[in-house]
């Protein structure tokens, strides 16, 4: 294949040992492509000629893991994805459970964080609730994203109640919209590997949302992030996994309450 930097299955191999070791996650041997056309807007950015002479970059600038792990991470998600957790959400908040402190641990861009603060709106009735949010992924550049709280009409369009939550862009920012203050108030944004011993995220949560990030790491990497995660989640607090993670298997840990979620024991 003609490519414009040189790059070879031992630069594809130490990428994902790299990426394993800092944020994680698994790259399949399929995604030796995807890695090519990821990192090289850096390698050409930086005025090298080859994924090797970046790799050596990498090694001797710490600086550069940042936008290694952002080029490389996926970031796929969508408002009110997985319907039916945000069902959940609301019917747990209108049992009269305690929903004071809520932590989605993969926020990606915004949107699930985002549909989680329109679902406590709802559930209260009003925008002027108690309850906060932390929103945090590894990936500095979405979390400006989601920070920002701008998205092209198309992706808003969906949502029932939009009319309360988002102005529409007029003149240049036409065709896109900004979520209204009161909502962007419920969120905190901040930056979290969950691949890290310790997680600057207060104890006590009644929610977590770690929805499609699991997939990412081996099994064993799996239990031990959710053994940190439900630290920080008071007993009885609700846990959202994504829908292709079943942790049915940790009964003594989790008790499954709906598809792929649990509370804890
Ligand atoms: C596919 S998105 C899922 C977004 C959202 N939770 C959803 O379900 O729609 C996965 C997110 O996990 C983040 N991520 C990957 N590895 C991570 C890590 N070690 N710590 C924290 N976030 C990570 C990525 O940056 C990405 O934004």
């Amino acid at each position: 294949m003609d490519r414009e930097f040189a790059y070879t299955d031992a630069d594809f191999n130490k990428v994902r040992a790299e990426l394993r070791a800092l944020a994680g996650i698994n790259l399949a041997d399929s995604k030796i492509s995807l890695v090519y056309s990821r990192l090289a807007p850096r390698v050409r950015k930086l005025g090298l000629n080859s994924v090797k002479n970046y790799l050596s970059y990498l090694e001797t600038h710490p600086d550069e893991q940042e936008h290694f792990i952002n080029a490389l991470t996926t970031n796929l998600t969508s408002f009110f994805r997985e319907p039916h957790h945000f069902e959940l959400l609301k019917e747990f908040i209108q049992s009269g459970e305690q929903c004071e402190r809520i932590w989605c641990a993969a926020s990606s861009t915004g949107e699930e964080p985002y549909s989680i603060a329109m679902t406590l709106v709802e559930a209260f009735g009003r925008f002027d609730v108690t309850s906060k949010i932390v929103a945090s992924d590894i990936d500095s550049n979405v979390l400006n994203k989601a920070s920002q709280g701008v998205y092209p009409i198309e992706k808003v369009d969906p949502i029932s109640n939009k009319k309360s939550f988002f102005l529409k862009g007029k003149a240049h920012n036409q065709g896109s919209a900004k979520v209204v203050p009161q909502l962007r108030n419920l969120i905190e944004f901040r930056q979290v590997n969950l691949l890290d011993n310790q997680y600057p995220v207060q104890e006590g949560m009644d929610v977590i949302f770690c929805r499609n990030v699991m997939i990412y790491f081996d099994k064993e990497t799996q239990v031990q992030i959710l053994e940190k995660l439900l630290q920080k989640l008071r007993p009885g607090g609700l846990y959202i996994a994504g829908h292709s993670e079943n942790f049915n298997h940790l009964g003594h840990l989790i008790t499954p309450v709906g598809r792929t979620a649990y509370r804890k024991v």
